[in-house]
């Protein structure tokens, strides 16, 4: 393995200077180290840099434009423990999941250096003799993007992988809660051969500051973000007035749903892996969870064997498969939401003892019913409430009772259900008999108000790309 500097990436990253954004460990508190932080005036002059950049790397062929993030492919993969030790430094997410996380981010570097090569236009049949018509495809110019602290490396290679692949410059701001990683992938992207205007990290005195930059900066074409649809409402409306571009990845309220003809033990196998992720910290995990009475004391029991074995902890700790809570504040909601279904009726299916610090042991409810806060609100923790149903009418009727449309679960073998319930979810993504469905080659999404525009896919770099029409006439 290469060293930076003769560190390694984490001793790199984690630099001791006492200046910039402090970055803490969720698990135990403490300090991990500084970022730069920049000054309004400093990030208009990155974005006139990374514009003036953007003109030679869209003259690149597709093909050196490949080349070049494959080889930043190469080195996230080289680097994959190092990432995955920072990335569990500061997000907390278990070790295991913070590998998985490097290579789902390294996966949409590898996708894109191959879409680079593919970003076709079209030829069009003209309605007269004399004409010609077709259409190419054009890098937008320089996009932004702002992306949030669940995913650090993921969400940022699902944006600028694309962009970089179709010739604009990139300039992300991390989360202020998780930039290390942000820092030390683009870092490698250096390495690899992507000039350092083309692909920029920027924090600055306030998320709320850079959110009014990019929205309003008149050089930038494009931005796009993934967090809380309250902070994307704010986005699209500062956006609109330069009429900027946006793709937005925004808050979900996944319905799980398990019939009384499902397999029942992968539909808890099912909900332990969407459920439990990153500690529920995702915007696609299960939110709520629908069982037919008939399954419902079954599946309860064998979802409560299943849960009872996760092992809390620090993610560095062997065995781990929840860490801690990304902050305080996050822990007081989630607790705020438990006690108020309670209030309103629900019972704990076993009882936790009160943790420490940022953890949160897993929470099951049971007799939860449509109308309790917790079942219209984003739990984003590892709280499970579970209602039954009695037919599917009912059913559809409540998994769609929500203003969110990102991701939704449901588990039977009844094939003729499969599709008439697949069909009638108002959701972006669905799982059926599954419920890990992220991947780089499918458009991840949402519809309603968990956001506008797809990532990862063939679908993810029209995002970055505008279509221009040509049209030869006197033939
Ligand atoms: C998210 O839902 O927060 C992203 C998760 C993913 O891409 O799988």
């Amino acid at each position: 393995m290469h060293a930076i500097n003769n560190k390694s990436l984490v001793s790199f990253m984690v630099s001791d200077r006492e200046e910039g954004l402090a970055v803490y460990n969720p698990a135990t508190q403490e300090l991990l180290g500084y970022v730069p932080v920049s000054t309004e005036q400093e990030i208009s002059d990155k974005v006139s840099r990374a514009h003036s950049a953007q003109k030679d790397w869209s003259k690149l062929a597709g093909k050196q434009r490949s080349e070049i993030l494959q080889r930043w492919f190469q080195l996230i993969i080289e680097y994959q423990n190092d990432l995955a030790h920072l990335l569990t430094l500061e997000q907390g997410k278990p070790l295991a999941e913070s590998k998985a996380e490097v290579f789902y981010g390294a996966s949409f570097i590898e996708w894109f250096a191959e879409e680079a090569k593919r970003s076709y236009g079209e030829t069009i049949p003209a309605p007269t003799p004399s004409k010609r018509m077709l259409t190419i495809k054009q890098p937008v110019g320089v996009a932004c993007a702002i992306t949030p602290w669940n995913f650090p490396i993921a969400m940022i290679t699902r944006k600028a992988a694309p962009a970089l692949a179709a010739g604009c410059s990139f300039i992300v701001k991390p989360s202020e809660l998780t930039p290390l990683s942000a820092f030390a992938i683009a870092e490698l992207a250096y390495q690899a051969g992507v000039p350092q205007d083309i692909l920029q990290v920027v924090v600055g005195n306030s998320a709320e500051e850079v959110g009014r930059i990019f929205t309003s900066h008149p050089l930038i074409r494009k931005l796009s973000f993934t967090g809380s649809t309250r902070v994307g409402r704010i986005l699209m409306r500062q956006s609109a007035e330069g009429i900027k571009r946006t793709s937005l990845e925004l808050g979900g309220n996944a319905p799980f749903i398990v019939f009384d003809d499902a397999d029942i033990d992968a539909a808890v196998e099912g909900a332990i892996a969407s459920k439990f992720r990153n500690a529920g910290q995702t915007c696609i995990c299960a939110n709520r969870f629908y069982v037919h009475s008939k399954v419902y004391d079954e599946f309860i029991a064998k979802f409560d064997t299943a849960v009872n074995q996760l092992k809390l902890g620090n993610g560095l700790e062997e065995g781990v498969n929840i860490g801690p809570l990304i902050t305080p504040q996050a822990k007081q909601n989630i607790e705020a939401l438990i006690e108020s279904a309670l209030k309103q009726g629900a019972k704990k299916v076993s009882t936790q003892k009160p943790q420490k610090g940022q953890f949160l042991l897993p929470v099951i409810l049971r007799d939860v019913t449509q109308s309790m806060d917790i079942v219209s609100q984003e739990i984003f923790g590892p709280v499970a409430p579970v209602i039954a149903f009695e037919n599917e009418q009912q059913l559809i009727g409540m998994a769609n009772d929500t203003i969110h449309g990102l991701a939704a679960y449901f588990f039977t073998n009844n094939i003729s259900r499969v599709w008439k319930v697949a069909e009638a979810l108002e959701y972006g993504m669905v799982g059926i008999n599954d419920s890990m469905i992220s991947s780089e080659v499918a458009p991840f999404g949402g519809i309603k108000q968990s956001g506008i525009g797809r990532e990862g896919a063939r679908q993810g770099m029209d995002e970055y790309m505008d279509i221009k029409y040509l049209c030869f006439g006197g033939l």
